[in-house]
Parts: structure tokens; sequence; C-alpha cells
């Protein structure tokens, strides 16, 4: 039998933060309501688009894999703010690796994304069509935060993750995954006017999230919670069999939560969402990349994760991790840094959200 092993891993956290208190400087809010709400002291905030830092993030995957970009059969990005719509985003991403061999897509199932990615890529390494894979998540969601909504526009942040899969014979990667959508629970978050309908003519589109945060908290835990029944249950396991858990970054009272209802030890819960905030489809990758560097995950590990996202998407998997903790090399590219604050960065999003932020501009000062 095929499995699909990670072999490869590397993250792109952009260099500009939106700290809680810059965040309390254009909304009504402050620091501790933010962090005793969500979790969340901070998020980076991207200069480039979610292709340049999907493609640092794959860069770096596979000088930890130890493998040519040439070698590489297929690229997904899972993304829900591709800078383009056609050609897709994953064919940039590819082109830029040099991946001349690879077939491309994005996929997009919100912040579910790259853990139906992952799903997809291992099963067409299962089923022999492919050898090697790259399965990236990258989002530039600042871009879509109205600032008018203190409400959602503190949840989330900018980023990049990505894993590198290969064909091995021996038990490792994702054993299985589970792709789920919760019903009717499609409306409680929603991006309108993010996409062709109604056709965009003109500059004048505001893209504002539609958001029932407490619906989204409830439909979250059952969809889950439901997933990861399932993937246990396929391998035969219980939650004392699981070493580590990952679950997707959206809020840690969600996976404060979520860990009592499966009654999982918190201590073994990667959480780093106060770093990032809510990254959407990089969280999971992003946190992987994280409990890598911190030396959480060790060889042989059975590692539980686990998403949700709008649509209601959801999403669980049970990954076997291999021999490999280490990167066996570290990429040299980079991306130059944004020069300027953050409020610099965000300058045009504030205007078009009617946001005075004139007076924290260092060319005002
Ligand atoms: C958004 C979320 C943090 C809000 O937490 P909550 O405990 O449900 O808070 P509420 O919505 O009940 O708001 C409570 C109060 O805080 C106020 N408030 C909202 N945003 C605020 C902010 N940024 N700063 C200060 N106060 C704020 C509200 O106006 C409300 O005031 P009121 O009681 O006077 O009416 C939480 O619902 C959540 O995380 N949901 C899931 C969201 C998510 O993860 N989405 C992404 C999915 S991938």
């Amino acid at each position: 039998m095929n499995y699909a092993e990670i072999t490869g891993w590397g993250k792109y956290a952009p260099p500009t933060l939106m700290t809680n208190d810059d965040m309390a400087k254009i909304v009504d809010t402050s620091d501790e309501w933010i962090f005793s709400r969500s979790g969340i002291r901070q998020r980076h905030y991207s200069h480039v688009s979610t292709g340049e830092m999907g493609w640092l993030a794959a860069e770096r995957a596979l000088a930890a894999a130890g493998i040519d970009a040439k070698d590489i059969d297929l690229v997904i990005l899972g993304s829900t703010t591709p800078e383009e719509i056609c050609p897709n985003t994953a064919s940039f991403i590819k082109n830029k690796l040099g991946a001349k061999k690879a077939a491309a897509f994005d996929l997009n199932s919100a912040c579910t994304s790259w853990l139906y990615g992952l799903n997809v890529a291992t099963d067409m390494i299962k089923a022999g069509s492919i050898h090697k894979a790259i399965v990236v998540g990258s989002e530039r969601i600042s871009l879509a935060m109205d600032w008018q909504k203190r409400e959602s526009c503190f949840l989330f942040g900018d980023g990049a993750g990505a894993v590198v899969i290969e064909a091995t014979r021996t038990s490792a990667g994702l054993l299985t995954g589970k792709m789920s959508c919760v019903p009717d629970s499609r409306e409680c978050l929603h991006l309108p006017s993010w996409g062709m309908s109604p056709l965009h003519l003109t500059d004048d589109v505001f893209v504002s999230l539609n958001f029932e945060g407490q619906e989204i908290f409830k439909s979250a835990i059952t969809g889950m919670g439901e997933a990861i029944a399932d993937v246990l249950e396929a391998e035969g396991l219980t939650v004392d069999d699981i070493d580590l858990f990952i679950p997707h970054q959206a809020n840690a009272r969600i996976i404060q939560t979520l860990a009592k209802r499966i009654n999982f030890p918190i201590e073994k819960v990667v959480m780093v969402i106060d770093k990032y905030a809510n990254t959407s489809a990089a969280a999971i990758p992003l946190a992987m990349c994280d409990a890598l560097d911190a030396g959480m995950i060790q060889p042989g590990m059975t590692i539980l994760t686990a998403s949700f996202g709008a649509g209601l998407t959801c999403g669980a998997g049970i990954i076997k991790w291999g021999q490999k903790v280490k990167p066996v090399a570290e990429s040299d590219k980079e991306i130059a840094p944004f020069i300027g604050t953050v409020f610099d960065l965000m300058e045009d999003s504030f205007k078009h959200y009617g946001v005075d932020a004139a007076h924290l501009l260092t060319k005002n000062m």
C-alpha cells in the first residue's frame, strides 16, 4: 500500500505586525478585550500577494524535504484570497518554483482549504497517480477586513504554510482524512462581493465579512467534533492514542472548548493564535512548522488535526509523523520587507473603508 509522508515543511509570516494596541488606534477595542475573547495578541499583515507568500513557504518546504522542484507532480494552493481567479494562483507558485512538470490548482473551502488539499493530494498519491506534491495554504486576508466592523476585523492575519508529501511504503502521513460540510450553516460566515456575482465593473466594491460569531462557534465545535470522532473510529484509535493535536487556529476559546469536549489534554494542543490570529487556510501548516521548530513533533508521533471554515466546511485527520523532524536544508530565498509601519501598509484599506488614520502615517509625522 502507498502512503504519503510529510517530508518537508515551510512557512512565511510577513514581517509587518498589527498588534492589539495598534488595532485599538483604528477601532473601539482593547488588547484586554481581544485577548480575553480570542487569545489573539497580534497578527502579521502582508505587503505581497497570496501567491508570493505561498511561493516562499513552498520554497522552504522543498528545501526542508531536500528535493528538487522539477520532481514535483502537483501543486495545490488552498486559499480564500487568491489575487486572481483566472489564471489560478497555484500555477504562479508552480512557475516561480520551477516545478515544470507539476499540475497546479487552487482549492477553496475557506479556512479548511489546506486540510482538504492534504486529503486530495494524499489520496492521489495513495492511488498511485502522482508521487510528490506540495500542499500550500496562503492567505492575504487583511485586504478583506472591514474597519467599520470591530467585531470581526481583529480576528484575521496573513501568512502562508506548505508541506511536501511523498509516496512511501511505510505507514506515514495522513492515514485517514475526513472532509465534511455542516448542513444549513452556510450563511453564518460570508464575504459578499468577493467574486463575480454581481459582476464588478467599478472599484467601488466593498468586501465586508458577514459574521455570526456565536453561530460559527457552535457549528465549529459540532462539525470538528464529528469529524474527529469519524477519523478516530476509522483508525481504531481513541484520544489516548493521540500524541499531539494541531487544530485550526480561529479562536483560543474554540480550541479549549473542543479539547474539553473530546477529553483531550490542553498541554498537548498546538496553539499559535496569539502570534498569528486566524490565518485561514495557512493556520494549520503554520502551526505545524512552529511545532516542529519547538521540538513538539517527534518521530513516529500520532497527530490529530481538525479544521472548519466558511461553508461551513469541516475536516479532521490522523497524521502519522515519519522519521524526519529536522529540515534537510534551508532555502536562501527571501521577500524584501515592507519599509514603513502597519498603518502605512494599510493606508489604502483604511481610506477605502472610511477610517481616518492619516495622523498615524509616518509621512504625516
Ligand atoms: C467573534 C467572537 C470573538 C466574539 O466573542 P463573543 O464572546 O461571542 O462576543 P459577542 O459577539 O457576544 O460580543 C460581546 C460584546 O462585545 C462587543 N464587541 C464586539 N467586538 C468588540 C471589540 N473588537 N472590542 C470590544 N468590544 C467588542 C459587542 O458589541 C458586544 O457588546 P454588547 O454586549 O454591549 O452588545 C467569537 O464569537 C468568535 O470567535 N466566533 C468565531 C469566529 C471565527 O472564528 N470565525 C472564523 C471562522 S474560520
